[in-house]
């Protein structure tokens, strides 16, 4: 939306189903597009034959996907597709030339020709990507239909379909077919795979496993979509986007604009946006701009553009902004904003949700809801939208569903909003034991004595103390946060296995509100003590991003100030630090430890070494927090709390693990690619310490390539300067042919043999990798090897 009514390239929602042709300049020379079937001049035309026989135009076309808005039946039901959020919707310019010009020149055979089929030079598991129109619409230039070439003045992007591909206005994006190899004229329609078992619109009594079992339902073509239907969404305000009213009204004037999109199909004009802000009992009519209009005032023409002539054109095929200026105290008094957007057609969106089981064509009533939280002196409005794009949870959606509200035809004042309801937990585990039944008062939970720790996870309480002594994480991380809500932290670290182990220190529901605890630290930090080392186990705060620098293929180093130039992290070796910030996309709030790498006595800043995981085939949206991270610009904030974790190097030997005081003098390391920040520190306390002679350390160090190798030339160094105190052996699962420096594969038992201490009484095994690596390889090798795993081995 801030981008305009042309959205950029990079910022145009892309849809394929399988992978992007790779076309190389060869590939560019020979490509071509036959045009054959039934016609009297069959031919095979290049791209330069279309650009030098059939006039050049451009014409301003939004493409929706189908799925645009799908999320919001995904919540309610799960369908036979992925999460579009209200964001599959982008407009360009687009310039090639009109399908109907091509076909005029084929002529198609009068009376039995009936269908224009498109097929894609991609090559997906069922065939190409293909599609077809009707003859009679794809041979009326008023369609708009063209073989387009460029976007935004520019050749068409990989993603978007270059060399060449369909535009067909006015209708849904799968209509569009990208790498355009072929045009057949034909008696019937596609017979491709996905012009039937793609862009459905089903009837609503099928559910998604009975649609997919049932092929006739797909081969029917009355429930093919082709046109567009009307649909608007909000944009401002944005998801999680506040607003403070002041209670004693100074400016009762005060406005605020909201403001959204609208479309409809077939070239249909949207002709109204109306809002309500009490359910649909009154409506408002918003100003709706078209800025499609702008270019029927005149014609343009160009060498790039050739003509873009809309003068002489009705059709809409463009989005249009609508925005309406309503009081602030009116938004104080509704609890949700509603759009319904209406086109020439009289056709207007649903108040109801048509759910079905490809959940395409999602029009219904698009819906803010607003939040509201009193304090002394204002009232903070939070507009929470109904879902957030892609995999990533939030909305009034998810918050509301465990209510039992009916989210197809929701209803925000009766029932009231339940403001705490908390969302469904991702995964399968349950964090409660279902025969607890004790209600506990907030004033019971807090008054608890520190020492036999409550904590409450997503408005269950739990009691901490038998599990002190056992905690991976050290006795510290539960007492920290005995007499608070730890949801953000238990989630935010804890696997499903420790997850599943919750339910057994279940105690009780929570039966009222905490006070939150940001005002109770507020207040006892009202001047910051810029002595005092920068980190607080019990308050986040801010540093601001001033530096990344790239590491290798995926790693990066992100460095942060700190409050003050002269400070301290205050962070002992071995030790970590929560990182929390929120998606920019979504708002939501993502958490996790990290070890910094910089060193102990450097001042004023903290440094992350960060491998982002990008989304690959196992895991589409790539990790939560690298996703975060990896939008993060110079000046954005983040913030930290800690220090966390069960073991602290003192020095020389000297240990501090759950508690316990320790003297250990022979280390074995194992890690596992980013796995490196947490041993970094302990190896440079060791092997930096000139008064330490006697401790020595031994390391295997696992990575993909060579290249994932992190901090190389600091391991090299203490190799070569550790004057026998420290050997370091390498291992690559996916090494190149030259690679020399180790061994080949996954760490495993012989290797641990080879290369780590033996067993002894001084010894102790360090370790930090991917879980799975742990409890498949370390722990069972160690064992074979004749280490005591309970009490030898340390995992960061
Ligand atoms: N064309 C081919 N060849 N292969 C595809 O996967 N996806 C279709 C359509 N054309 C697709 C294709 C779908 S479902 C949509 S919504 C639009 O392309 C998306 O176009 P865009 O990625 O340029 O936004």
């Amino acid at each position: 939306m801030s981008a305009g009514f042309v959205t950029p390239a990079h910022l145009h929602f892309v849809r394929n189903h399988g992978a992007v042709p790779r076309v190389d300049e060869g590939t560019l020379r020979t490509w071509t597009i036959r045009v054959h079937g039934l016609v009297q001049r069959g031919t095979t035309f290049t791209l330069h034959d279309l650009k030098s026989m059939f006039q050049t135009v451009t014409l301003p076309v939004t493409l929706v996907c189908a799925g645009n808005r799908r999320k919001e039946q995904n919540v309610v039901r799960k369908s036979l597709g992925f999460n579009w959020g209200a964001a599959g919707v982008s407009t360009a310019l687009w310039t090639g030339v009109y399908l109907a010009d091509v076909l005029d020149y084929v002529r198609p055979l009068k009376g039995q020709a009936k269908h224009v089929i498109f097929e894609g030079g991609d090559s997906l598991p069922n065939g190409p990507y293909g599609t077809s129109q009707r003859l009679s619409w794809a041979a009326n230039k008023e369609k708009g239909m063209l073989l387009a070439w460029a976007m935004n003045g520019l050749p068409l992007e990989p993603d978007h379909g270059f060399p060449i591909r369909v535009i067909i206005p006015g209708q849904i994006g799968g209509r569009s077919v990208k790498w355009l190899k072929s045009i057949e004229i034909s008696a019937q329609e596609s017979q491709h795979h996905l012009h039937f078992w793609d862009n459905k619109f089903l009837p609503r009594h099928l559910s998604p496993d009975a649609a997919r079992d049932e092929p006739s339902w797909w081969q029917d073509p009355k429930y093919l979509i082709t046109e567009l239907n009307v649909n608007s969404a909000i944009s401002h305000p944005a998801h999680l986007e506040t607003l403070e009213i002041s209670r004693e009204p100074k400016d009762p004037s005060r406005m605020y604009t909201l403001r959204g999109y609208a479309y409809s199909g077939g070239g249909r004009r949207v002709s109204r946006v109306e809002v309500s802000l009490d359910e649909g009992a009154t409506w408002q009519l918003s100003t709706v701009n078209y800025p499609e209009d702008q270019y029927r005032d005149m014609a343009y023409a160009d060498e790039v553009y050739g003509t873009l002539d809309l003068t002489e054109r009705d059709t809409s095929f463009c989005w249009c902004f609508w925005s309406l200026d309503v009081p602030v105290s009116a938004l104080a008094k509704a609890n949700v904003i509603e759009a319904c957007a209406v086109d020439e057609s009289m056709n207007m969106q649903p108040r109801d949700m048509y759910l079905n089981a490809t959940s395409m064509m999602n029009n219904c009533l698009f819906r803010v809801a607003i939040l509201k939280k009193e304090t002394e002196r204002n009232l903070q409005l939070t507009f929470e939208h109904p879902t957030v794009a892609g995999t990533a949870s939030g909305g009034w959606m998810e918050r509301l569903k465990p209510t039992g509200m009916d989210l197809t035809r929701p209803s925000f004042s009766d029932p009231p909003l339940v403001p705490n309801v908390v969302a469904p937990l991702e995964g399968s585990t349950s964090l409660t034991n279902p025969d607890v039944t004790r209600r506990i008062s907030p004033g019971e939970f807090v008054g608890q004595d520190k020492q036999h720790p409550w904590f409450v996870v997503r408005g269950e309480v739990y009691d901490g103390t038998p599990f002190l002594k056992e905690h991976p994480g050290g006795a510290d991380s539960i007492l920290l946060v005995a007499g608070e809500d730890a949801t953000d932290d238990f989630l935010a670290i804890h696997s499903e296995d420790a997850r599943a182990k919750l339910a057994k220190f279940h105690i009780g529901t929570l039966s009222g509100l905490l006070p939150t605890a940001e005002a109770v630290s507020d207040h006892a930090h009202d001047t910051p003590d810029r002595a005092a080392p920068f980190l607080e186990p019990k308050r986040w705060k801010s540093v601001k991003l001033v530096e990344v620098t790239r590491v290798n293929h995926d790693s990066f180093t992100y460095r942060f100030a700190l409050e003050d130039e002269d400070q301290t992290l205050g962070l002992p070796v071995g030790q970590h630090v929560f990182v929390r910030l929120k998606q920019k996309d979504s708002g939501t709030v993502v958490q996790r430890a990290y070890t910094p790498v910089s060193r102990r006595d450097s001042v004023g800043s903290i440094e992350f070494l960060i491998k982002l995981y990008m989304p690959n085939e196992k895991y589409l949206s790539g990790g939560k927090m690298s996703a975060a991270l990896g939008k993060l610009v110079v000046g954005d904030e983040v913030e930290l709390k800690g220090p966390l974790g069960s073991f602290i190097w003192e020095g020389d030997g000297h240990i501090l693990y759950r508690g316990m005081r320790l003297r250990r003098r022979e280390i074995g390391v194992i890690c596992a690619g980013s796995g490196i920040t947490p041993i970094i520190q302990v190896l440079r306390a060791i092997l930096r310490d000139s008064s330490d002679t006697s401790t020595r350390v031994w390391m295997i160090y696992a990575n993909r390539t060579e290249e994932d190798i992190l901090l190389r030339d600091e391991l090299d160094a203490f190799h070569r300067e550790g004057h026998q105190r420290f050997t370091i052996h390498h291992t690559l699962s996916n090494p190149s042919t030259e690679w020399k420096g180790g061994s080949l594969g996954r760490i495993n038992e012989s290797m641990v043999r080879e290369y780590l201490p033996s067993p002894s009484k001084e010894g102790l095994i360090l370790a930090c990798g991917p879980e799975e690596m742990m409890n498949l390889t370390v722990r069972p090798a160690l064992k074979m090897c004749g280490w005591d795993v309970e009490g030898q081995l340390v995992i960061f």
